[in-house]
This record gives structure tokens, C-alpha cells and sequence, in this order.
């Protein structure tokens, strides 16, 4: 939400970049975009651009952080100094970064299957490299595939979209322009298997109808996403076997 001169996000019956109401941005995700890391996904989202990449399970450390009876989930996002216009030449963590680190790694912890290494961490990075609006629920969604393709064992693969409000109407998958005049924000992240909400938060105020409305708008969009997550698992899988084919 911004202040200034408010546009016309809306103008009949389309958003400003064409789409419908309903409609994800373009997706496409790709699995190993960073060879060191354990497993990495690299996403583009509309002009979002991120990298997630996952180190571990290895020793936590310093010792005291260590779970005796689990693994721990360090996470850290941030966005490059060149992401946006905005400005982003100091370097380290500030409070929404913290904030963003803080409740991916909580949807993560509700899916890795941590009681199997217990004293150990888990290291999940996400960079954005370019950003414009859902960089969380982008990040979220990036990093499900890092960590499914790094083989750490977890229950499902979860995936994030907002859904944000302008008037009376319903949007999904917000850009920035869209998320600056927006009268609320909420982004979620669900694990699709069990249909369990990770995140959910709020930025304005919806009804409690429109919550209702949203997160069905969240869930039908979650069909779409899973499947661009699952066929970005496979596709290195399918590039060997299509060597052997021929
Ligand atoms: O990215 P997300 O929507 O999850 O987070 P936000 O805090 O609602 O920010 C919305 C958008 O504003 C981001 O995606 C960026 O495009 C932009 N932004 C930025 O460029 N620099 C910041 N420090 C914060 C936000």
C-alpha cells in the first residue's frame, strides 16, 4: 500500500498488465541453478527473480542454537542492492527482511521432517535478484523446490500466493504497482497434501468473506503452481532419460 496519486488498477474488468482477477503472472522454475548448494531452485515470477538454495543437514552451530531432539531451519532473505528502485545499498538484514526470514522458516519447519537429525541445521538462502511484488510467497514457493530437490525427506511441498483487495474486488498474485494501491495484502503459503495453512498475513483489512473468498482464490491457484513445482523436480530427471532414449 503507497500513498500518492492512486491509479486505476482495475479498468473493465482487467488489471493493468491484461490479466483477469484470478490469474497467476507467468511461472517458471528450474531446479539446480546453484551447483554447491544441496539442492536450489531458481524462480521467475512475473518480474520477480529469486534464487533459494539449501545447505545441510550439518552440525548447528554455534553449539548452543543445536536441538537435541530436532534439526533447525536457519533462513535468510534478502534482496539484492540492484532488485529494485527502491533503495537497497546497505548491506545486512533490516526488519522486513528479518520478518520475511522469520516466517519462511516457520512454514518450513511445518514441513521438513526435522526429528531425523537432531543437533543439526538446515540452511535455506533466498535472494532476490529482481523484485516486483510477492517476493515472499515467490521466495516460499522457490525454496519448496530447493529442499524437495536436495532429498532432505519432508511431508509435502508447499507453495505461496497472495491475494490482495482493491474496492470490492479480489485479486490474485499482486505486483508492485497492484501491492503499493491495494487496500489489503495477504499472502499465504499451504501445504496442498493436507490442505494445512503455513502462512497466512495481512497488510489492510478484508472481510471476513472475502479471507473466506481469497483463500479458495489461493487454493485453485495452488493446482497450477504445485504442477509448475513438480515438473521443475522432474525435469533433470527427464533430460537423462531422454539421453538413454536415444
Ligand atoms: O515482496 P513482498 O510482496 O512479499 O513484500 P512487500 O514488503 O509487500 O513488498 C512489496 C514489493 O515492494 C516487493 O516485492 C518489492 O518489489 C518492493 N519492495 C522493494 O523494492 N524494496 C523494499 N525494501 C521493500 C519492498
Amino acid at each position: 500500500m503507497g500513498g500518492g496519486e492512486k491509479p486505476q488498477l482495475i479498468i473493465n474488468g482487467k488489471r493493468l498488465d491484461g490479466r483477469a482477477s484470478d490469474e497467476l503472472r507467468p511461472l517458471k522454475i528450474e531446479v539446480g541453478a546453484v551447483k554447491n548448494a544441496v539442492g536450489s531452485a531458481y524462480i521467475e515470477w512475473g518480474n520477480n527473480k529469486i534464487l533459494a538454495a539449501v545447505y545441510g543437514p550439518k552440525e548447528a552451530l554455534p553449539k548452543h542454537v543445536q536441538d537435541p531432539e530436532k534439526a533447525i531451519i536457519k533462513c535468510r532473505y534478502q534482496m539484492s542492492p540492484f532488485s529494485s528502485l527502491e533503495d537497497h545499498g546497505r548491506t545486512g538484514p533490516n526488519r522486513r527482511s528479518t520478518e520475511i526470514s522469520k516466517v519462511t522458516k516457520e512454514v518450513f519447519q511445518n514441513v521438513m521432517l526435522l526429528e531425523q537429525f537432531p543437533g543439526a541445521e538446515m540452511d535455506l538462502y533466498i535472494d532476490v535478484l529482481q523484485a516486483d511484488g510477492g517476493t515472499r510467497a515467490a521466495g516460499i514457493t522457490a525454496a519448496a523446490v530447493a529442499f524437495a530437490a536436495s532429498g532432505i525427506p519432508m511431508t509435502d511441498i508447499p507453495f505461496a500466493v497472495s491475494v490482495g483487495k482493491v474496492g470490492d474486488e479480489l485479486i490474485l498474485d499482486m505486483n508492485k504497482i497492484e501491492d503499493n494501491y491495494s487496500d489489503a495484502d495477504m499472502p499465504v503459503a499451504i501445504s496442498p497434501r493436507t490442505g494445512d495453512i503455513l502462512l497466512l498475513q495481512m497488510d489492510g483489512n478484508m472481510t471476513k468473506e472475502e479471507v473466506r473468498r481469497g483463500l479458495e482464490m489461493i487454493k485453485k491457484a495452488g493446482e497450477t503452481i504445485s504442477k509448475v513445482q513438480r515438473e521443475a523436480l522432474r525435469a533433470p530427471y527427464e533430460k537423462t532419460l531422454d539421453k538413454y532414449k536415444k
